[in-house]
């Protein structure tokens, strides 16, 4: 049987990062469910659809042609067969995706999906896959063999996407992310809860850790 090991945590937790580099070390797949509800919030963009009309967006989301890449070393998203792994992360699709993310009909099309790719692997070798989101450990993947949620400080979190979003972590690019990723968990917690472990999850707080010892302690984790 595939090994699951699933990873939640808020923006700016390292959690896209950390799970990369443990899929890589162990061999399994990498998921990225972020990055399809901001695959599915460019293409409801791209295609002229009312973000504020829930039932079109629902309706567009499950007729989306979406590619996931799972290999860690080369993950990806296409929609369309369009690549879009560098539009997803711009600033108009992080200020609007909670929307199409709380649409609970967009959730229940990609929670289909995910849990499609999760037991599907890559060219049909599997070994397990590392998925993370925000409802991995909850909802996509209750039963997975591992369960982590990796929090840190909003302090660390703001330094660490400050860091990514504008190459340093001054004052002034601070208080920039602050408003997308404070609003953007408040947005998100209305639907998914990963501010608190569920029963039997682990709890890791990486604010004190960096990139290394985090991954060391997902990987001892995965060991026990
Ligand atoms: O940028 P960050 O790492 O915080 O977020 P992401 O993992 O790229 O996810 C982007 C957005 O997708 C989140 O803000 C949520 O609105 C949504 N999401 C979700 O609702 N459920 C998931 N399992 C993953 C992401």
């Amino acid at each position: 049987r595939p090994l699951v090991i699933a990873v939640d945590g808020p923006s700016g937790s390292g959690k896209s990062s950390v799970s990369k580099e443990v899929a890589r070390r162990l061999g399994l797949e990498y998921l990225d469910t972020g990055a399809m509800y901001r695959a599915a919030t460019w293409s409801v963009i791209e295609s002229g659809v009312d973000l504020e009309d829930a039932v079109k967006v629902a309706e567009h989301v499950r007729n989306l042609d979406l590619t996931m890449a799972t290999d860690p070393s080369a993950p990806g998203v296409w929609v369309a067969g369009h690549d879009v792994n560098e539009a997803i992360r711009e600033t108009r699709i992080s200020t609007v995706v909670s929307k199409v993310a709380t649409n609970l009909d967009v959730r229940a099309e990609l929670l289909k999906r995910q849990r499609e790719l999760i037991a599907a692997g890559r060219d049909g070798v599997h070994q397990g896959c590392v998925a993370e989101g925000r409802d991995i450990t909850t909802v996509v993947a209750p039963d997975a063999d591992v369960r982590i949620l990796l929090t840190a400080s909003e302090e660390a979190r703001l330094a660490r996407r400050s860091k990514e979003l504008h190459g340093n972590a001054d004052a002034a690019s601070v208080e920039a992310t602050r408003d997308q990723i404070v609003r953007r968990d408040s947005d998100d917690s209305t639907v998914s809860n990963f501010e608190v472990a569920a029963d039997g999850v682990l709890h890791l707080d990486s604010s004190a850790l960096d990139f290394e010892q985090t991954v060391d302690a997902v990987l001892a984790a995965i060991n026990r």
